[in-house]
């Protein structure tokens, strides 16, 4: 069941929105923020709570690579997968990265700390190559900053 937090923060959205409907995802971000990813309860209840059916919102929820329909880790960590990061160092990033948290794309480090996510361009090329960590951007990255940057989160 919707938490009456969680139902106050949709509603205050709601105005922004010709429908209930157009607040699918928005919506989803404010529960994803609450919950940490969206199972399938989850979004029946805010289908429900959005009068559309469970496979309306879904399809939006999916489309959207950013709501997780599966459990993460307590921080995801989006590494940029395009161009510029490529040229600018991609692979050592992300090699590192693999290694260190001993996790490829897809999966979650055993204490739950980490999800490893692939992202398209993250809107920092001049500074590539970068990763996002939860909401925070990290840019013109090298391995040597890596232990640094996930020591910042526990
Ligand atoms: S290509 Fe990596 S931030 Fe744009």
């Amino acid at each position: 069941m919707l938490t009456l937090q969680e139902k106050k923060e949709i509603e205050e959205l709601l105005p922004n929105y010709p429908t209930r409907q157009a607040a699918g995802i928005d919506a989803l971000v404010i529960l994803q923020r609450h919950r940490g990813w969206i199972s399938d309860e989850t979004l029946g209840e805010a289908a429900e709570f959005l009068k559309m059916t469970p496979a309306e919102l879904d399809s939006v929820a999916t489309f959207y690579n950013l709501i997780f329909r599966k459990p993460v880790g307590r921080h995801v960590i989006l590494v940029c997968d395009s161009v510029s990061c490529w040229v600018m160092g991609y692979d050592p990033v992300l090699d590192y990265l693999k290694k260190n948290l001993g996790i490829g794309f897809g999966e979650t480090t055993t204490d739950g700390r980490f999800t490893l996510l692939p992202h398209v361009c993250l809107g920092a090329c001049d500074k590539a190559p970068a990763i996002m960590i939860d909401d925070d951007l990290h840019v013109e990255l090298d391995p040597a900053k890596i232990d640094h940057i996930l020591s910042l989160y526990s």
